[in-house]
């Protein structure tokens, strides 16, 4: 594995660095308010059942949210739950004047229809952005929750002043948590944004071909190592939004985690690449931290003023 931060030219997108600044922003900004004895913003997590990855994500999110300040309450549920019980909990939370982020944690056991649920989250609570009408605001360019995976890569590129106007974005991917929603932001007339998009997915017959020509190249497929250094060009931007478990009877935990990226023979080829871990994964947790402030700030009609 390559560590050195900088290679053959190539510089390491530190998603802990990058997420720490922003997490020391977001705590100072609490500290002010608390000084003013106002209540911290307070997120509300519902995970559901005992799958390991959602329960190490959720675990994250509680942890940071202490880690800077916010609230926070964590709802567990069996995986038994009925689809009416849990829908009960979300409207008992979007009506609690207290709480201003309620995000429930994906996947849902199959019983228990995914679109329903996330409808039914206050659009001014849905801090993972994934509400209809948050999707359709962040598609109109207006305000918005935007999801965690997509809005960190974009405060990655932010942190790292990471040109992208009129460089040509090749995305792999086009889920609605991920691939989708960074295609709309690349694309849009907006900082860190005005690029030409390519969407590829699984049925686009011209890949390396199109992969070739990204300025930008961002694997978002869930396929560890997918992405090879003969489907990239010479000092593009890389954004490995893999995180799959492979198991490792080596490593303490049996797994390890995986992008999907072959990071060792594509490194050297970039000018800029996230590792896996410690990249965009971060991030994730710093956009969603970001938008509970947000949801905190509008739901108590205050402005970035109140931190003066
Ligand atoms: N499952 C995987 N990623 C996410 C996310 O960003 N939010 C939620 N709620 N569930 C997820």
């Amino acid at each position: 594995m390559l560590v050195n931060k900088y290679f053959c030219g190539m510089q390491l997108l530190d998603g802990k660095q990058a997420s720490e600044k922003l997490k020391e922003e977001l705590k100072h900004k609490t500290q002010v308010l608390q000084s003013k004895n106002l209540r911290p913003p307070h997120l509300a997590a519902i995970l559901t059942g005992h799958n390991g990855a959602s329960e190490t994500y959720v675990a994250s999110k509680i942890k940071n949210c202490s880690e800077i300040g916010f609230q926070s309450s964590l709802i567990r549920f069996d995986e038994t739950i009925s689809e009416e019980e849990l829908l009960d909990k979300i409207e008992e939370l979007n009506q609690q004047e207290t709480i201003d982020g309620i995000l429930v944690q994906l996947p849902l056991p199959k019983h228990i229809a995914e679109a329903k649920i996330i409808n039914t989250i206050a659009a001014e609570k849905d801090v993972d952005g994934f509400h209809p009408v948050n999707i359709g605001k962040l598609v109109q360019g207006e305000p918005t929750f935007i999801s965690a995976t997509p809005y960190g890569i974009i405060l990655m590129l932010q942190h790292y002043n990471i040109e992208t106007k009129g460089k040509h974005a090749v995305i792999i991917g086009r889920s609605n948590i991920v691939g989708r929603p960074i295609s709309i932001l690349l694309s849009s007339n907006k900082p860190y944004g005005n690029a030409t998009v390519t969407l590829c997915h699984s049925n686009t017959h011209n890949l390396k071909e199109l992969s070739l020509q990204a300025d930008i190249l961002i694997a978002a497929l869930g396929k560890p190592g997918f992405v090879t250094a003969d489907m990239v060009k010479e000092d593009a931007v890389v954004i490995d939004v893999g995180i799959t478990r492979v198991e490792d009877a080596t490593a303490k935990k049996g797994f390890r985690i995986k992008g999907d990226v072959n990071f060792d023979e594509v490194a050297p080829k970039t000018s800029f690449i996230t590792p896996v871990p410690g990249g965009v994964g971060l991030m994730t947790i710093a956009a969603l931290l970001t938008n509970t402030m947000n949801a905190y700030l509008m739901r108590n009609n205050f402005t970035e003023d109140i931190f003066k």
